[in-house]
């Protein structure tokens, strides 16, 4: 069977990273998170981190040209090709959404997490990520098992994750989503994020299903 091309989008801490984690398992995709991507450059020190390092510290999008052809160039690869992918924080401008098009690149589906700003702040305060396996924990919704204290010890806390740097990604995340959604009315799939994961998770492997349903429908 052809492999599955996902696309989750959704404002910052709306949970897009929680459910790759369930989506990446369900379905055997190659999980693309340009957060991740960049975070990594960042780290290095690669000409790329040094060029997103100052937008990303106070919670500006980083330049198109700096992540556009990074991501085209990843989707080539040959896994993306082979096991499908999972597009997470990418496209999120008018001219990504243009640019995947351009290279000829489309999604099965484009699942948009909807969860209001109010909410969204509270998840970025109590967000940790182990470094070690990349889980996404919260401090009161979802926290590590208190048995755990490696896990605990180890924990980090994004610098971008202040209340002060969310307002600038809100700033940034609402001027943009308008023209990201529009260019992918038909294969979109809004989802009410501000429900437990699990009942979030429910809805997201039922959508994608039904986008696969509907392929293979066309394709009779
Ligand atoms: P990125 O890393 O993509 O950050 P983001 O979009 O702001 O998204 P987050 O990772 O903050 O949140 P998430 O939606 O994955 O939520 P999570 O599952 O962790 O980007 C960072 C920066 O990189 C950008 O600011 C920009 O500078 C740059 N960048 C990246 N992509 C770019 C691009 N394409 N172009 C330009 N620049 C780019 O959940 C959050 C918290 O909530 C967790 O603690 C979790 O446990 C909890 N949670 C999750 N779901 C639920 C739930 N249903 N109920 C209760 N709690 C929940």
């Amino acid at each position: 069977m052809t492999p599955v091309n996902i696309i989750i989008a959704g404002a910052p801490a709306s949970g897009k990273g929680t459910q790759c984690e369930i989506i990446k398992e369900e379905f055997g995709v190659v999980h693309l998170s340009t957060g991740d991507m960049l975070r990594a450059a960042v780290s290095a020190g690669s000409d790329v981190g040094v060029k997103a390092k100052e937008f990303m510290d106070s919670g500006k999008l980083v330049p198109d040209e700096v992540i556009i052809g990074i991501i085209i160039d990843r989707l080539a690869e040959t896994d993306c090709k082979e096991q499908g992918w999972l597009l997470d924080g990418f496209p999120r401008t008018a001219a990504q959404a243009k640019a995947l098009a351009d290279a000829g690149v489309s999604a099965d589906c484009f699942i948009f997490l909807d969860v209001p700003d109010e909410i969204l702040v509270e998840r970025v305060v109590g967000r940790r990520t182990d470094p070690e396996t990349g889980k996404i924990y919260h401090m009161t919704f979802s926290p590590p098992s208190e048995e755990d204290t490696e896990v605990i010890a180890r924990l980090e806390h994004r610098s971008d994750d202040t209340e002060e740097k969310v307002v600038v990604r809100l700033e940034q995340f609402h001027s943009n989503v308008a023209a990201v959604k529009g260019s992918y009315e038909e294969i979109m799939v809004a989802i009410d994020g501000n429900r437990s994961p699990s009942v979030v998770s429910e809805e997201v492997m039922d959508s994608i299903k039904a986008a696969l349903a509907k392929r293979t429908q066309t394709a009779a």
